[in-house]
């Protein structure tokens, strides 16, 4: 079994588009199933369009779990807490939804949702939908009381995996190679029996790590790893869409950085 993980859209249809495509045409049989782990909307001016994707994605099983934007854009939470660009972007989201749209959205599930197999999908981490998993200081704890071995979470739009075996730890970013920054990339990491490790796939939509191409995981339960990808998407059109929409010039700009 290939899980197509997913993390934070935020409402960048072309990101999501570009993720598909290269998910679909992975060498092997591309993906059985598709986990998302939240935050399907909001920054992005294609919410409605990344929701109906998502919906209409072929798949022997699909996972939702809800994230933190995607509960305030549906009305679930309020925007307190939020920087002012990220309110101005949810209020923006909770106008232009449609109403089935803001329907499925409120009955997304609070994680952790268990995906079978000793497998856990979270937004945050297992033990918080809210809670920010940045650094192995952060991690730690989770992967102490986690109950099962692996999580596989979202939130930080930072790609990567921490993981622990006894008090051995270890932070495990994909190391792809340097100079290829315009192409699609992957890199696979073994997940041994014996340690325990949390996963993010890093942001479709909205990478943080420096790296503006969209990110995303194929996990692959069969053969035990997960291979991390990295794929350019239309950027520019991503970017006219929200300046078309009159949101906020940083969530265009960001998408060039990936930052
Ligand atoms: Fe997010």
């Amino acid at each position: 079994m290939r899980a197509l993980v997913v993390s934070d859209i935020h409402g960048n249809l072309h990101a999501l588009e570009a993720v598909l495509k290269v998910a679909r045409s992975c060498s092997g049989p591309g993906f059985d199933e598709l986990w998302n782990l939240g935050d399907v909307v909001g920054y992005g001016a294609r919410p409605n369009e990344v929701i109906d994707t998502l919906r209409s994605t072929p798949a022997s099983r699909v996972i939702h779990v809800r994230g933190n934007h995607d509960r305030v854009c549906c009305g679930l939470s309020s925007s307190q807490g939020f920087n002012p660009v990220a309110a101005q972007a949810a209020n923006w989201t909770r106008q232009h939804l449609r109403p089935e749209n803001l329907d499925w959205l409120r009955a997304l599930p609070m994680g952790p949702v268990p995906a079978g197999d000793g497998v856990l999908c979270v937004h945050g981490s297992p033990l918080h939908e809210d809670q920010y998993i940045a650094s192995m200081r952060d991690a730690w704890i989770p992967l102490q009381r986690m109950p099962v071995d692996i999580a596989f979470f979202g939130h930080t739009h930072l790609q990567g995996a921490f993981s622990c075996r006894a008090e051995f730890w270890s932070e495990d970013p994909p190391a792809y190679v340097h100079g290829s920054g315009s192409q699609v990339q992957h890199f696979t990491l073994p997940l041994p029996v014996g340690a325990r490790y949390l996963i993010n796939p890093g942001g479709v939509g909205q990478p943080r790590d420096g790296d503006w191409r969209a990110a995303f995981a194929i996990y692959d339960q069969t053969e035990r790893q997960v291979t991390f990808f990295r794929t350019p998407y239309d950027v520019q059109a991503a970017q006219a869409a929200i300046r078309e929409a009159r949101l906020p010039e940083r969530l265009a700009a960001r998408l060039t950085t990936g930052r």
